[in-house]
């Protein structure tokens, strides 16, 4: 019969207890998500600044529905390109200090298209090796050479960098991307950005970030990457902190140019949807003044530090992304239930989206949470994590 692979790869998948199935949300905020009929405190949201369900984005997407109409229309070179999608651009090109900004249907498309723009056949891509699937994907089925750098090893992506100048004939073009994500979403670590931004000028190369994880967390008005140094190149999702759908790619005149007639993801595709538009522009107005969203993440993440078994390995840092690695995929599966028995919802993260012998908990905490919930997170963890 033709097509077995369907179900054998997916009974494969059950084997060695990778297999994935979707869960029915009743409701959710970034504290407490609603499965079966059954409350949990969540940990596993990606609304870092508790802004789904924030009453004036609400509103702002009601406007808009009102003003532009749910639905673009068409695509951007089409009718489909908007005020409100003029004045989103605008705002983010204030924000983040950038000449241009272009808005993509998700951040997966948006990478796809930027390394396909950018893997030129006269490029090459240097991708951290945990960068993002849709980097990846991207990268290779673009018309580049591409390397992979051992994750935030900037040594070896200099000697990379520098044996590559070497052996390009001086009159060849030598088109030279680095490409990172500020926030890493699976272990919540840092680039070291303001670093790779001094290489990237060194090499005369480009440096391209996946701020996904960055924006709105990161900077003193949630500018991610950008308040760290100053990037050729940023994408990010408006999916996680910004608390709507799309994404957007903010970068130098020349670039948008080429995207406009070039990228085949912008160009054939709808625009996102105005009124979303209008509400994610309203949300980044919200995400500039609301310091103490951030400051509460930091807050609430060192209390998680501090509550934690010192025999549990956390990897540090300053995002909302707490990783905690316990190595095989059936072990880390049972330590959710055991953690769904007590209340939290918190999903086991396996292979292939994390290296092999390396599933986890992915702990996100958000402004929504409170120091009750911490503390019972960790007793609870500390309990189950023998
Ligand atoms: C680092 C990173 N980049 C890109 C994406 C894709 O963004 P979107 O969900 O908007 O497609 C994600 C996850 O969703 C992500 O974690």
């Amino acid at each position: 019969m033709a097509f077995n692979f369907l179900t054998a790869d997916v009974e494969q998948q059950k084997q060695c207890a990778r297999y994935r199935a979707r869960q029915c949300v009743a409701e959710q905020n970034g504290r407490y998500v609603k499965i079966n009929d059954k409350s949990y405190l969540n940990f596993s949201s990606n609304d870092y600044l508790g802004l789904n369900h924030h009453r004036e984005i609400n509103q702002a997407l009601s406007v808009g529905a009102e003003r532009f109409g749910t639905c673009a229309s068409g695509s951007s070179l089409i009718t489909g390109y908007s005020y409100a999608h003029q004045a989103l651009e605008h705002d983010i090109c204030d924000w983040l200090n950038k000449p241009k900004c272009l808005l993509f249907a998700s951040g997966f498309s948006a990478n796809s298209a930027l390394m396909q723009a950018l893997g030129h056949e006269s490029s090459q891509l240097y991708l951290d090796k945990l960068s993002h699937a849709s980097l990846i994907d991207g990268a290779r089925s673009s018309a580049a050479k591409v390397k992979r750098f051992l994750h935030n090893d900037i040594e070896q992506l200099q000697r990379f960098l520098a044996k590559n100048q070497q052996t390009e004939n001086q009159d060849n073009e030598l088109n030279q991307v680095i490409v990172s994500e500020g926030v890493f979403s699976m272990d919540g670590d840092q680039a070291d950005v303001a670093n790779l931004a001094k290489i990237a000028q060194q090499h005369q190369a480009l440096l391209y970030l996946d701020d996904a994880h960055s924006i709105g967390v990161i900077g003193n008005k949630g500018q991610g990457s950008s308040s760290l140094a100053d990037i050729d190149v940023v994408m990010a999702t408006f999916g996680k902190s910004i608390a709507t759908s799309g994404a957007f790619v903010a970068c130098d005149n020349n670039l948008a140019e080429y995207l406009i007639n070039f990228s085949r993801h912008y160009i054939y595709s709808t625009a996102i949807s105005p009124a979303l538009a209008w509400a994610t522009k309203k949300s980044i107005e919200i995400i500039q003044t609301e310091h103490w969203r951030r400051e509460k993440i930091i807050e609430l993440s060192k209390l998680l530090t501090e509550k934690l078994d010192k025999k549990i390995k956390l990897i540090e840092n300053s995002s909302s992304i707490h990783a905690i690695v316990i190595g095989d995929e059936i072990t880390t599966l049972d330590v959710c239930q055991q953690l769904r028995n007590k209340g939290i919802w918190l999903s086991a993260i396996r292979p292939p989206t994390v290296p092999q012998n390396s599933s986890r908990l992915r702990v996100t905490i958000t402004a929504s949470h409170e120091v009750k919930d911490i503390n019972y997170l960790a007793n609870c963890i500390n309990e189950v994590i023998q």
